[in-house]
């Protein structure tokens, strides 16, 4: 296990931020440099998730985000979503025989209207599971988007406002927060991209206004308890001001 202290306990250690989050990427590469399908890169890349997330309660993060499938990735051939979708299927399997002894919390983010009936039952089964416990919460993005989840929070908004529930000038950052399939939940302290590419691909864009980014060339694949080690040291060199000075 890793050198870390959660804030909470121990401040002469590092500190674990409390909210990380993760773009999973690299997969297809991964794959592709071994003669293999990308589809056996998905495959490898959901078992990296489950170590990860293992690690991540360990450590005393409390918060697991991860990018799984934006809502660009319809682009992808049929044969790529439909494999990455029997993934999540079998990964929500599995969850619900483990969720109880893994005190693992389970919520699938993202935008369900395309997501098929089979595929949101067992949503359903887990989001009812997650209810009966605290403490490690691992959320998937699946058919997710920064922007959709701010035109869905702003179409929910002005619905409000139609019903005379509320009037446009209420509004503020806190309840805008609350409309978002995040809400509830911190802002990220630590978003990570592994796979080389530097950019956000329309991941929290809201919540990330203030969180600190950590790149790698590790393929996800690839990345492992070493990895996160060094991404939450590099984020215990950063300097967060916020917009203020330093002391
Ligand atoms: C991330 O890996 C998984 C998804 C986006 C579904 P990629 O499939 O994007 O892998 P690369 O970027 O092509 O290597
Ligand atoms: C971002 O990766 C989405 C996920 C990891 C789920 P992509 O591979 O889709 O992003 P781009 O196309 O490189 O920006
Ligand atoms: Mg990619």
């Amino acid at each position: 296990m890793g050198m870390f202290k959660n804030k909470t306990k121990t401040c002469k250690a590092q500190t674990v931020p409390r909210h990380i989050a993760i773009i999973m990427d690299g997969n297809g590469r991964w794959a592709t440099k071994r003669g293999l399908p990308r589809t056996a890169g998905h495959a490898a890349g959901s078992e990296t998730f489950r170590r990860i997330a293992t690690y991540c309660r360990a450590i005393g993060v409390e918060y697991l985000t991860v990018y799984a499938f934006s809502t660009e990735n319809w682009k992808r051939s049929a044969e790529e979503v439909g494999a990455i979708m029997q993934l999540f299927e079998k990964y929500l399997h599995e969850a619900i025989d483990t969720m109880a002894n893994d005190h693992i919390r389970l919520k699938i983010l993202g935008d369900m209207s395309r997501i098929s009936p089979e595929l949101r039952a067992l949503i359903a089964k887990t989001d009812e599971i997650s209810t009966h416990y605290d403490g490690f919460q691992a959320n998937i993005c699946i058919n997710y988007g920064g922007r959709d989840e701010i035109v869905h929070a702003a179409k929910a908004f002005a619905a409000r406002c139609a019903s005379g529930e509320c009037s446009p000038d209420e509004l503020t950052e806190d309840m805008f927060s609350d409309l978002l399939y995040t809400a509830g939940l911190p802002d990220p302290e630590l978003i990570i991209r592994p796979s080389g590419e530097v950019r956000v691909s329309n991941f929290l864009l809201w919540q990330s206004a203030y969180s600190e980014y950590y790149f790698t060339d590790v393929l996800w694949p690839d990345f492992d308890e070493k990895e996160l080690d060094r991404a939450i040291s590099a984020f215990n060199r950063r300097d967060r001001r916020f917009g203020g000075v330093k002391k």
